[in-house]
Order: structure tokens, then sequence, then C-alpha cells
């Protein structure tokens, strides 16, 4: 059976891809951002992933504000990036897994999740520059992914509870999917961050510190503010913790935190790193 080993959630700003592309990451600005993944790295080596299922927003590649789902599940076997206009490289394809997918879709639809499935999915860079961060020099080759995108662009959002309640349902799927692999979940973006309005560049410490303490063991408690809270609280991107908490829904076991860093700013964001591990319970089924 697969397991699901645990997850990381990292923020996802464009200007991290042309920090690479220029080879800044010990440059004073960025050495403190980057530094938070070597542990990231150990932790990937150690573990060995085989598949990451990866919770993102697509910002306008894929879908747009004339057709823009809810959520929507890769089902291709590659996933192609493209120019998003940021003047970051574009980064390789990445390999999908369309029978974990089809596995994965199956399942949220008999659990009454009406997601959109997508044989051709274009992954933008809430999912390369996470992919790029954890497996530098694109070195994912062997690392499959199913991208599943929730939308936090156009209002109105899905909750922060469905969300959760998105990532247990992808939970229980992952337990009982019968090849012996091992899964990752991944959650992309935030922290607090505004780019456009009166509160552009706003950012939320103290929040986030509460969001990175709760969504190990008590992700209910951050479900229950309502997405017009979280944006008061986080700023109008900082909705993307939505992602955060699909990836944290899950992990199905007993979770532990192993690494967190968080550093502020990076361009007009807080930029935070959490890996959780997950531990299967003794004597019971994944919940
Ligand atoms: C920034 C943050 C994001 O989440 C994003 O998608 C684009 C830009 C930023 O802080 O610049
Ligand atoms: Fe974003």
């Amino acid at each position: 059976m697969a397991t699901i080993i645990g997850g990381v959630a990292t923020t996802h700003v464009p200007s991290i891809g042309k920090a690479i592309a220029e080879k800044k990451q010990n440059d004073p600005y960025w050495k403190p951002f980057f530094k938070g993944f070597d542990y990231v790295h150990y932790w990937l080596a150690r573990e060995k992933p085989d598949v990451a299922v990866v919770f993102y927003n697509d910002h306008g590649l894929n879908f747009f504000l004339d057709k823009l789902p809810t959520f929507a599940v890769g089902a291709a076997s590659q996933y192609r990036n493209e120019d998003e206009g940021w003047g970051i490289p574009v980064s390789r394809a990445i390999a999908g897994d369309p029978d974990l997918s089809w596995h994965l879709i199956n399942a949220l639809v008999a659990d009454e999740f009406d997601i959109t499935m997508c044989q051709d999915m274009l992954i933008d860079h809430a999912v390369t520059i996470p992919m790029a961060l954890m497996w530098p020099g694109e070195r994912w080759q062997g690392i499959r992914i199913v991208p599943v995108s929730i939308n936090t662009v156009q209002h109105p959002l899905p909750s922060l509870s469905r969300c959760l309640k998105l990532g247990q349902s992808i939970g229980r799927a992952i337990a009982s999917y019968k090849p012996e692999l091992r899964v990752m979940v991944v959650g992309t973006g935030g922290l607090s961050h505004q780019l456009d309005g009166k509160r552009a560049g706003f950012i939320n410490k103290e929040f986030d510190q509460l969001c990175m303490d709760k969504i190990v063991n008590e992700p209910e408690i951050l479900a229950r503010y309502s997405i017009h809270d979280w944006v008061e609280q986080a700023g109008a991107q900082g909705v993307e913790f939505l992602n955060w908490m699909a990836m944290r829904g899950a992990l199905t076991g007993e979770v532990t935190e192993v690494h967190r860093n968080y550093h502020i700013p990076i361009s007009n964001t807080a930029a935070a790193t959490v890996v959780l591990e997950n531990h299967p319970i003794a004597g019971r089924k994944a919940a």
C-alpha cells in the first residue's frame, strides 16, 4: 500500500526563480530564506518520496477568470510550464502519475467533491518554484507529481474547512492505493501578503506564527476563520494558505513538525517553510 510520509509547505514567490537563475542564494537578502531549505534537502534525501501531491493555486496560466474551477486535479503524464511574464526561466516539464491521479479523482468524486479533471494542465510558478527549492538544479527526475489546484484568486473561494476536508479525502485515498509508493504532500503559497490595493505590502507576523503553530496539530482552529476574516488577518493573497490546509488534511496519521523557517520579507511576502512528518497510528486505519 502507499505510505504518506509527510508534507512540505512553502512560499512560491516568483522572484525566488530569478534569484536561483542568478545564483544569488548566498546574497545577504536571500541567504536566510534559502538556508531554510538545507533541512528540506536532507529530509527528502532520507525519505525518498516517489510522488508529490501538490496543492497550489494557478495564477492565470492554466485557468483564467473566464473559467476558474474551485478544485482541479491533474491527470496528465507530464506537466509543462510556460513563460508567465515574470522574467524567470521556463522550467523543464515535470512527470505525472496518471494512475494515482485517477485513483484520487475517483475517490474525491465518490466523496462528493465535484472536481474538474485535467488531462492537459500547465503548471505555473506556484508548482515550479517549490519544486526548484526542494530539488535544486531540476533534480526532481524520478519524482512524479499530481497537481491539485485550489481557487484562491476569484471570490467566492472555498472555505478553509472545505480545503481541510479535501486534503483529508485525498489522504484517505492515498492510504487506500495499492502500489507501494512513498507519497509526500506539498502546500504552496503564503504566508501573509497582499500585492495590490491600499494595503499592498501588508504582512502580519503574529498571525503567521499562529498559522505555523496551529497547522501542526490544531488545523480545526484555523478552519473556523471565514475567508473575509482571513483576508483581514493575512492579506488578500494570504488566502493561499488554503493550499497549506489541504496539505495538512492529507496527513492522516500522527503529525510532528520537524522543521520550520520564517523570514520577512521575500518580495512582498512573509516567506515560510515547514516540514511535517506523518506517522501511521498503530492499530487504527487512517482517519
Ligand atoms: C508574490 C507573491 C506571490 O504569492 C505570487 O504568486 C506572486 C508574487 C510577491 O510577493 O512578489
Ligand atoms: Fe501566489
